[in-house]
């Protein structure tokens, strides 16, 4: 592992009174871990901008949870690109299983986003994974080379290049059915190495883990060596549970050398 990137996503969840307690809680008694981790925090679209004031002095990232795959123009209740980045977005996340749902959003649309996301220089957190009935007949890894192949046949075989990958199965997430830590490990290692038969040239290929993750599981999935970070919905919500995940992250992983320079992905962004 080079790098560790936690990434909260709140969905449709927090207020104006949930921000304020969360970051009072971060200035009493998170900060001295915010210094080693890689943390982005990515609200519902309309407190954007509120979280982001909130950060602005300490070390976590803005994250959004959609965006548009027009720049401008008649799109009702849509955000573009160009004002995530505006208002200081640094990741952007793309294909959540709720998103392709619920918004009925195709490796088509999700290839459009990623283009965008990568043309303003930002980060895109690509969502793939397979639903129970995938999983029960044993097509987890077609399902993740489908979602795999068509974005790299729409965008070409660099497009993995500054991207974060998150692996989310559908059946682990909000159900408290967190997932084998050693079959995510394998399912990572693959996506790894298939990206690499497009790719050669890619260095750091990162990818995070996502479904009922918290305190008390994180420590088995932190320990898998192909596991590079977490994305954490539930658990993200109370800053009291999302820290103590950070803390045992911290502790776990600070004596790896290599845990420090996952820097990298942030010296991307501008
Ligand atoms: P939970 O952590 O609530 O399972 O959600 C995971 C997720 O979907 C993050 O994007």
């Amino acid at each position: 592992m080079n790098k560790f990137l936690i990434v909260a996503n709140w969905k449709l969840n927090g207020s104006i009174n949930m921000i304020s307690s969360f970051f009072e809680y971060i200035k009493l008694h998170a900060s001295i871990y915010l210094e080693k981790n890689v943390i982005v925090i990515a609200p519902p679209t309309i407190y954007l901008e509120r979280v982001y004031r909130k950060i602005a002095k300490i070390n976590i990232f803005l994250g959004a949870q959609n965006v548009d795959i027009n720049l401008k123009g008649a799109f009702t209740g849509e955000t573009s690109i160009t004002m995530l980045k505006e208002i200081g977005v640094k990741y952007v996340i793309v294909g959540h299983s709720e998103r392709r749902l619920w918004h009925h959003e195709n490796n088509d649309i999700i290839s459009k986003k990623i283009y965008l996301i990568k043309k303003f220089n930002l980060i895109p957190i690509l969502c793939i994974g397979e639903t129970k009935y995938d999983r029960d007949h044993g097509k987890t890894i077609t399902i993740i080379k489908k979602q795999l192949d068509d974005i790299i046949a729409i965008l070409g075989k660099l497009v993995f290049q500054n991207i974060v990958i998150a692996y989310e199965p559908i059946w682990a997430i909000g159900t408290g059915l967190a997932a084998d830590p050693k079959n995510i490990q394998l399912i990572h290692k693959f996506i790894k190495n298939y990206v690499r038969i497009y790719d050669s040239s890619i260095k750091n290929i990162l990818v995070q883990y996502g479904g009922s993750i918290n305190q008390k599981n994180v420590k088995s999935f932190i320990s898998q060596p192909d596991i590079d970070g977490l994305l954490i919905g539930s658990a993200s919500l109370n800053a009291e549970e999302f820290f103590k995940i950070i803390q045992i992250s911290h502790n776990f992983l600070k004596n790896k050398i290599s845990y420090y320079k996952y820097f990298y992905i942030s010296n991307h962004l501008n």
